[in-house]
């Protein structure tokens, strides 16, 4: 596919190791590429940056992340830092001439988003978000059902998003309470299901949404409380498609739910129902059965749900979450060759930013907005 890239990877928490085992791992997995060289690592001070990189296997680090954009041996930039530097990290390494590969959401401001996608414009370079759920192979496999109509026509689609990473009320404070990372739930976590829902079915037209939290304020380390800023639950009613009606739910404080994307889309000739905490299931109901076996049949992924089969030749043993992230990596190299690809790229993804601040907004002003 591509001849060797150089990687430059900044920042090396959650996202970064994920970065991280993607870039080392494409090469083996899909063998149709070449082995792309780990260059340079940034991270917030030069020691830490050095010894993330001899964990992840990187050439160079440095406490500067300016100092990696601007190294001529690096390609594609990863950045996998808090939302609050995307824009600014982004549009460096577009500016330098580097492929970017960024984490969502794209900013906190949308007019910083649609300056990541005119830069990104400017530059001719690929620019995409880390949108990995779209790259599962059941996700697939539910978009062939759809075009092929084995649900009918679509007329409703529901969708929730819960984690329980910000349900204890004991909890410390940290970035993501913060006003400067975003609206919370609907910028953190919305644009996930957002993701597929633009893929399965193109931009959200209209939302309607309400914005809460469940806590006011949360302790911090030097023992006072501050006031949460961010909004870990919101609830939004939506229209997307040719009258497809929608609910979208988003919790970040749901005990019990520790990663689920739960999508149901209900046609005129079936259901189709999935769940991201068992991503390698899938459910479909079809009113065509033989009405004494009609029922949910569950479907478990395998080599005939590709690029499953580059991962392991036998069905039903199931692919884990940092394999959807080499998957999203080899799309990338994809792009990059100028070859058919799925990404969600900073033009798509303005798109999805532009229905998360209309459901801001939808909150705001207690009415639907048009996206
Ligand atoms: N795609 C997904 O499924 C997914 C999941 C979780 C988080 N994310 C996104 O990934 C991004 C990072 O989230 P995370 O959970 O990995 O956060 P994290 O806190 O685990 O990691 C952030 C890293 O960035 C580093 N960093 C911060 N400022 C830096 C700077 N100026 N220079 C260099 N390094 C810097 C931090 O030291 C840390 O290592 C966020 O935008 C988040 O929304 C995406």
């Amino acid at each position: 596919m591509t001849a060797s890239i150089g990687v430059g990877l900044i920042g090396t928490g959650y996202m970064g190791k994920c970065h991280a085992l993607a870039w080392n791992g494409v090469k083996a997995v899909f063998g149709d590429c070449a082995r792309p060289r780990l260059v340079h690592l940034a991270e917030m001070t030069q020691d830490l940056a050095e010894r993330r990189a001899a964990e992840f296997g990187f050439e160079k680090a440095t406490g500067d992340w300016r100092e990696l954009v601007a190294d001529p041996d690096v390609d594609v930039v990863s950045v996998t830092t808090p939302n609050a530097f995307h824009a600014d990290m982004a549009i460096a390494a577009l500016e330098a001439g580097k492929h970017v590969w960024c984490e969502k959401p794209m900013a906190v401001a949308l007019a910083d988003s649609e300056r990541m996608a005119a830069a990104a414009r400017a530059s001719g370079q690929v620019a995409v978000l880390g949108y990995n759920y779209i790259q599962s192979p059941l996700m697939r496999q539910i978009e062939a059902l759809l075009r092929e109509g084995a649900i009918g026509s679509v007329n409703h689609v529901r969708l929730e998003m819960d984690e329980d990473f910000m349900a204890d009320p004991e909890a410390l404070f940290y970035w993501k309470s913060e006003a400067s990372s975003g609206y919370g739930a609907l910028d953190d976590f919305g644009v996930h299901p957002l993701s597929l829902l633009q893929t399965l079915f193109g931009p959200v037209t209209k939302v309607f949404a309400n914005l809460s939290k469940p806590y006011p304020d949360r302790p911090t380390v030097e023992g006072t409380r501050r006031p949460v800023e961010t909004f870990d639950i919101a609830s939004v009613l939506f229209e997307i498609g040719e009258g497809i009606s929608g609910v979208m739910a988003l919790n970040r404080s749901a005990w019990g739910r520790k990663g689920r994307i739960a999508l149901q889309i209900f046609g005129s000739a079936g259901t189709i129902v999935f769940d991201q905490e068992r991503f390698n299931e899938l459910q479909v109901y079809s009113a065509a059965d033989r009405q004494s076996l009609q029922g949910f049949r569950t479907i478990l992924a395998g080599p005939q749900h590709p690029p499953y089969d580059r991962f392991i030749p036998a069905p039903g043993h199931g692919l884990g979450f940092n394999d959807l992230k080499i998957i999203e990596c080899h799309e990338l190299l994809r792009r990059i060759a100028g070859e058919d690809a799925r990404v969600i790229d900073f033009e798509k993804g303005l798109e999805i930013e532009r229905a998360v601040h209309a459901m801001a907004q939808s909150h705001r002003e207690q009415r639907w907005i048009s996206v």
